[in-house]
Formats: structure tokens, C-alpha cells, sequence
């Protein structure tokens, strides 16, 4: 029977690819956009697209009517423009309550891997905020929680280093570098995403891969596939910080922020479950290594309204 489906961000990174795996189940697919597609967007003609409005509730439970599932994917990176994670969370509860108006039957929510309302990280602790948020609804709802997603050409953070290492001849690896990534393919979220729609596997679980590796070990595996010679130059965070925002301005972006880095070098982007993606990042690496990273990919760009 064929199912509809709700998903915030089809023209985005994640949301893309639970959308592409749901049409091709056979399930009618739905966007929750602030924008809409790009133009030449491959799922443009294959999804509706709904305004992602969170300070009109009537229209999120009219875009969300008729549907039996809701995938969240909204989160904002790091705060700007007047957003923050408190704002975040909230429009992630206004979303959840619309979707209880809207009789949703369940919804599927993105986290993070480690997650939690006592994080020194304030993306972390509103994370946890949403789960509760979620736990409080009386929607039958599941959340996957992933760690460093790799993999598509929409993805930032992963092309992104793949973009430094090329283009430098050093690398700033904050720290030692010996702190672990465990990197998850976006397909293999995707798949766990769906799975948990239909009820299967545990209602709280990571999404992450079969490898962990230190991050020095992960840089190395990727400059290698590009044939970049890339020298990695182990400095303290707050210097890595320092050259990222010294960066910023000559991409127009925001490279990458203190939080992030504490929380890649804390060892938060690993899971302490078993692994729940098969896709190996090494064997992924050879075919992505004509593309990847040949393009800066820009946050403010892409999802602060910047023309960067
Ligand atoms: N990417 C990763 O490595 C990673 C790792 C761990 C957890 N996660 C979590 O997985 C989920 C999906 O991540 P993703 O990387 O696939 O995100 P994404 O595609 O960039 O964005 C996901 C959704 O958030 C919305 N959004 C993004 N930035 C926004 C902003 N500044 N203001 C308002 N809305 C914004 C997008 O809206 P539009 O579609 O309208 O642009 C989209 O609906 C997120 O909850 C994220 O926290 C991601």
C-alpha cells in the first residue's frame, strides 16, 4: 500500500536520501521546505513541496493532513540570525505538535549519536531537548541518532576537509589527533530511517558505521584517495578555531566552530552500541575521489540565505 510521507529538507542533504529510498518503495514523498527546489533538482518532479513555517501552525498541520509519516530532519548547525537552539528546539516541538493534530500515525526523528541534556555542547544538549520533546508527544515516534555523515554530493563537512586537503599544503588537525570518528553513509541512515517508520529495530538507536577510526588515521585514508599531499599539522583547538575563522572570509562561510571541534575531539561523533551501517568508508572513498571535495560546499550559502 502505498504510504505518504512527510520529509523536512528533500532538497537538502539527508532528507534527500530518505526521500530517494521512499520512492523507491513506492511511497508518495512530501517536502517540508523553507525554499522552493533548486532549480534542475533531481526529486523536484517526483515530491510536493510544502512550506517549512514554524510560526504558522495551521499551515504545518495542513501541509502535514493526510500523511502517515513525518521524517525530521531540521536542525540548524550553529546559531545566527536571530536562531539559536532554544529556537531550534521550540520549532521542532511546534513541527511535533502539528503532526499530533495532523494524525501522523509515527515520526521518525534525527538526532545525534550521544545526545544529551547535561553536554558541555549546546547543539548536544538541544538535541537531547527535541528527544524529550518528542517523548512527550502521543505520536508513536523513533529516533535515529547519527554521528559524522558521509557520502552525497549535498553533504558539507566531509567534502569540506576534502577541500582543504587539496587545496593546502597543511592540514590544522586540532589536538593529537588520536580522538575516534565512526562515519555513517547517508544511504545507511536513510535505511535505518525507514526501518524504524515501519517499527522495526529499537525506538532510540545510532546510525553509525561498521570503522572507527582516529581522526588523524580518517584524514589520512581520505587524502590519500584524493592523491592530495596535504601535510596534517596537529595544532591546539583554539588555533584550529583561530585559522578557521581567519578562513571564513575568504570562502564567506563559517568553516567550522568551537563546539564542533569539541565534540569531534571528545570523541561524540563514536558509538558505544554495535554498529547499525554496513557501508565502509574506505571502500566509499575510490568513487567519490573524482568529485569529492573538488567544490567548496557552503553552509551560509545553502541554509543561512547568504549569497556567500
Ligand atoms: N550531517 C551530519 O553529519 C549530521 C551528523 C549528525 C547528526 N545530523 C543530524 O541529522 C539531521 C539532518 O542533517 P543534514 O546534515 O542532512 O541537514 P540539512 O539537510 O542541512 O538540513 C536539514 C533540515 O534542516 C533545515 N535547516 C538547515 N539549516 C537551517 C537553518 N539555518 N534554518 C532553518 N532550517 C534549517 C533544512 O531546511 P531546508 O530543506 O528548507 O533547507 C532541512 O529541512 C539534522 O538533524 C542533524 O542535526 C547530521
Amino acid at each position: 500500500m502505498t504510504r505518504r510521507a512527510v520529509v523536512t529538507g528533500v532538497f537538502s542533504y539527508t532528507g534527500g536520501a530518505i526521500a530517494r529510498q521512499l520512492l523507491d518503495h513506492g511511497d508518495e514523498v512530501v517536502s517540508l521546505s523553507r525554499r522552493p527546489a533548486p532549480a534542475g533538482h533531481p526529486l523536484a518532479g517526483a515530491v510536493a513541496r510544502e512550506p517549512l513555517q514554524f510560526d504558522d501552525t495551521e499551515l504545518l498541520v495542513r501541509s502535514l493532513e493526510g500523511a502517515d509519516l513525518l521524517f525530521n530532519t531540521y536542525w540548524i548547525r550553529f546559531p545566527r540570525d536571530g536562531a539559536d537552539f532554544a529556537s531550534a528546539v521550540a520549532n521542532s516541538r511546534a513541527l511535533f505538535e502539528a503532526a499530533g493534530r495532523a494524525g501522523i500515525r509515527r515520526i521518525v526523528h534525527l538526532s545525534v549519536t550521544n545526545a544529551a541534556v547535561d553536554s558541555p555542547y549546546a547543539y548536544f544538549r538541544g538535541k537531547a531537548a527535541v528527544e524529550v520533546a518528542l517523548a512527550e508527544t502521543t505520536s508513536e515516534h523513533a529516533v535515529i541518532r547519527p554521528s559524522l555523515v558521509f557520502g552525497g554530493r549535498e553533504e558539507i563537512l566531509v567534502n569540506n576537509m576534502a577541500w582543504l586537503l587539496r587545496k593546502l599544503p597543511a592540514y590544522a588537525v586540532p589536538g593529537d589527533g588520536s580522538y575516534r570518528v565512526q562515519p555513517v553513509f547517508v544511504g545507511d541512515v536513510a535505511e535505518l530511517a525507514i526501518a524504524a517508520a515501519e517499527g522495526a529495530g529499537p525506538t532510540l538507536q545510532d546510525a553509525v558505521g561498521p570503522e572507527i577510526y582516529t581522526f588523524d588515521v580518517f584524514l589520512a585514508a581520505l587524502a590519500r584517495a584524493l592523491h592530495a599531499r596535504s601535510r596534517l599539522v596537529h595544532l591546539p583547538p583554539a588555533v584550529v578555531v583561530a585559522l578557521g575563522r581567519a578562513i571564513g572570509p575568504l570562502v564567506r562561510d563559517v568553516l567550522i566552530t568551537a563546539e564542533e571541534l569539541g565534540a569531534l575531539t571528545s570523541e561524540l561523533l563514536i558509538s558505544h552500541q554495535p554498529a547499525t551501517g554496513h557501508t565502509s568508508f574506505r571502500e566509499w572513498l575510490p568513487g567519490a575521489a573524482p568529485w569529492l571535495g573538488r567544490r567548496y560546499a557552503n553552509e551560509l550559502r545553502r541554509n543561512w540565505a547568504e549569497t556567500g
